[in-house]
């Protein structure tokens, strides 16, 4: 019998929990693994009911949802607030934190206390770490703490100032060999998973077949075994052109736009709210309190 129901969707009750080992397993038979970021407890029950694998609470928070200009200001307690409300939202998939910028790059002692405390004090099963080689000894510190590490190479938006801009990498042969040493040395260190980000997508394949650690690409092209983007970005919530490798794939600031816009016109216009949408005194109330006013006005008469 399939448990699969028209559509390719499994019922939700049916559905078996994400876990590190099946990422591998999906990578194993060349299924493809999806993931979005969420911030928020609704988001998060959506994404999670839609079946998607794997949620990653980014610290994409900090420009999607906070308004910072780039993700270097969003701090541990900011993260921490929104993973434990995604943490609400979801059942079946995969929750990935991110490491926010100065929460590792101290030192590994350091590294290791906020990576525990996004699994003590808000639920996440997985933290995100941006960097290849120079971040194995801190990864292998997490790990050996029973915690799962995504790591994150090619453009890791934490280095904005040291890449002079959200620029694609690897695109010359040195830069190229480097990021084949940051993911064997992640692949090696035990990672669960990895980020691709802004790589072409012929150096993006290379990583693909030659690890073994399922590849979750953003701008890296098809042959990663995942693909993740940011649920403001699918959904045109972003105020601002979106990058090449953006698909919307809804228009919710026009669905806001018009639902906000209707809401001022009806109250405006005395449409809103209607007798409908207002309570009423019970019957016996209502008289009795139609008798006090009608004695009320008898008086000053
Ligand atoms: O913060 C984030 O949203 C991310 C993903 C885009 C991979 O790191």
């Amino acid at each position: 019998m399939s448990l699969t129901p028209i559509g390719g969707r499994p019922h939700h009750e049916l559905r078996q929990k994400v876990t590190t080992a099946s990422l591998r397993e999906r990578k194993l038979r060349h299924e493809p693994i999806t993931c979005l970021t969420a911030y928020d407890y609704p988001s998060a029950r959506l994404i999670d009911e839609a079946a998607i694998e794997m949620i990653l609470v980014g610290d994409s928070l900090a420009q999607a949802v906070l308004g910072y200009e780039n993700t270097l200001s969003v701090t541990m307690e900011e993260m921490l607030h929104h993973v434990r409300a995604v943490r609400r939202g979801v059942k079946h998939a995969l929750l990935l934190a991110d490491m926010p910028y100065g929460s590792y790059q101290t030192d590994s002692k350091e590294g290791l206390r906020n990576a525990i405390r996004f699994v003590k004090e808000a639920g996440a099963e997985v933290v995100k770490i941006e960097g290849g080689e120079k971040r194995v000894d801190l990864i292998r510190r997490i790990i050996d703490a029973e915690i799962p590490v995504c790591g994150h190479i090619g453009l890791t938006p934490q280095s904005v100032n040291v890449m002079g801009g959200y620029k694609v990498q690897g695109k010359n042969l040195s830069d190229i060999e480097q990021l084949m040493r940051d993911a064997v040395a992640l692949d090696r260190a035990g990672v669960c998973c990895m980020v691709l980000e802004g790589i072409p997508r012929e150096v993006a394949a290379m990583i693909t077949s030659e690890v073994g650690t399922p590849t979750i690409g953003i701008g890296a092209g098809p042959e990663c075994d995942g693909q993740v983007l940011v649920f403001h970005d699918i959904l045109n919530l972003t105020f601002a052109p979106p990058a090449k490798f953006v698909r919307r794939y809804g228009d919710a600031a026009e669905l806001i736009k018009t639902a906000v816009d209707n809401f001022r016109a009806d109250v405006k216009s005395l449409q809103y709210p209607a007798d409908a949408e207002s309570y009423h005194l019970p019957k016996e109330t209502k008289a009795g309190l139609d008798t006090v006013l009608a004695r009320k006005s008898a008086m000053r008469r």
